[in-house]
């Protein structure tokens, strides 16, 4: 019974963690969503308007999940944990500092608190494709869930570093003491999570890309295939793989691929009073461009530009029963809220 369980979230304003909070609130969870300060309109209003259906609650509790006494107060008197908080971002000045330590110290704290909370019994932790991805594989590859990012360094890969870090510390306890005392351990992996923001807050992450294309901040087409997930499809998974799945289970969840010259086709043809870029850019000028802009870099550029790469995501399919929505419906989708609201 939902009801009598409580469940608390990380990162719950967050875009992921939103529509996590959305889908528990609808099946009539009671939620405890973590939320760092501050506890601004645009960070929590959307979770406060949520439906809830029937023996649902929500409280929203601050929750820095670098402070060990907040990830403490979060987990108090739970039931289960969907940890999706980390920071999604490739490049920084300060990596150390800005992507691996949300990801890698924040699991740490959140395994302290599971030492301490015996009554979490299912524990959810969002990682990505990016822990899995190494750095170069063969175009046309499809990666499954067996393989991990082992090459990703702090210099190369900074984002695939913490996510593998972060997996790993809580597997280790897991193993180590998780298992023996009957508590569960899913990781779900997304590819580039689209499909309808909840809050002008979630323009950001992996949503910058499609931003960027609406705002015209990338004048041209770049030759990149994008692997694509619905958040709507991401949350439902994570919120199925408490009651299902393998124990230990890693769920990649992916839907299909675009390139984004049909990306743009297709919001020109849905969008059509919108300016989209219209020019494709050839593939040395994009790796030159990916080089000076602030969110890319040269090596990021020679992997991920004009190559396909897929992902096995059947186990997500078999053991979750998930089915996916389309890769068009998620990029359109995406656009809705965005134009309703006139968030551009
Ligand atoms: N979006 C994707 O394409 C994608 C793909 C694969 C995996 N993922 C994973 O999915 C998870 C959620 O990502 P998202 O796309 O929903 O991004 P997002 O909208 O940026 O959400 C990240 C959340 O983490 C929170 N967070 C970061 N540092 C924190 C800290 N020290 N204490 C508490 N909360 C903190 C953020 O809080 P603030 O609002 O305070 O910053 C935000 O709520 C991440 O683990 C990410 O690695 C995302």
């Amino acid at each position: 019974m939902s009801r009598d369980r409580l469940v608390a979230v990380t990162g719950a304003n967050g875009y992921i963690g939103s529509h996590v909070v959305r889908v528990l609130l609808e099946r009539g969870f009671r939620v405890r969503a973590g939320v760092r300060l501050p506890h601004t309109e645009e960070r929590i209003q959307h979770l406060q308007e949520m439906p809830i259906a029937k023996g649902g609650s929500l409280e929203v509790l601050a929750t820095d999940v670098l402070d060990s006494s907040d990830v403490n107060a979060l987990l108090d008197g739970c039931t289960d944990l969907i940890h999706t908080a980390a920071t999604v971002m490739i490049r920084s000045s300060n990596p150390e500092e800005k992507i691996l330590s949300p990801s890698v110290d924040g699991t740490m704290n959140v395994v302290s608190a599971l030492e301490l909370h015996p009554s979490v019994r299912n524990i959810i932790h969002t990682s990505s494709t990016a822990a899995i991805r190494p750095m170069k594989w063969e175009s046309g590859a499809t990666l499954s869930s067996e393989v991990w990012a082992e090459d990703a360094t702090i210099e190369n890969n900074p984002y695939g570093l913490a996510k593998v870090l972060a997996e790993r510390e809580i597997r280790k306890w897991h193993t180590d003491v998780g298992t023996k005392q009957g508590r569960t351990l899913k990781t779900i992996h997304p590819c580039m999570v689209f499909g309808p923001p909840l809050s002008s807050y979630h323009l950001r992450g992996s949503l910058t890309i499609l931003m960027m294309l609406a705002r015209r901040s990338i004048p041209a087409i770049i030759p990149m295939n994008i692997n694509i997930v619905d958040v709507r499809d991401v949350a439902e998974s994570h919120v199925r793989a408490l009651d299902m799945g393998e124990d230990g289970g890693r769920y990649l969840v992916t839907s299909g691929s675009m390139w984004m010259k049909e990306v743009v086709a297709l919001l020109r043809k849905a969008y059509p009073k919108h300016r989209w870029p219209r020019i494709p850019i050839p593939y040395p000028l994009a790796v030159l461009a990916a080089g000076v802009h602030p969110a890319a870099s040269i090596s990021w550029a020679r992997t991920h530009l004009g190559t396909v790469l897929n992902w096995d995501s059947r186990p997500a399919q078999n053991d979750l029963g998930m089915s996916w929505m389309q890769p068009s419906s998620s990029v359109i989708d995406t656009f809705k809220p965005i134009f309703d609201s006139k968030w551009l």
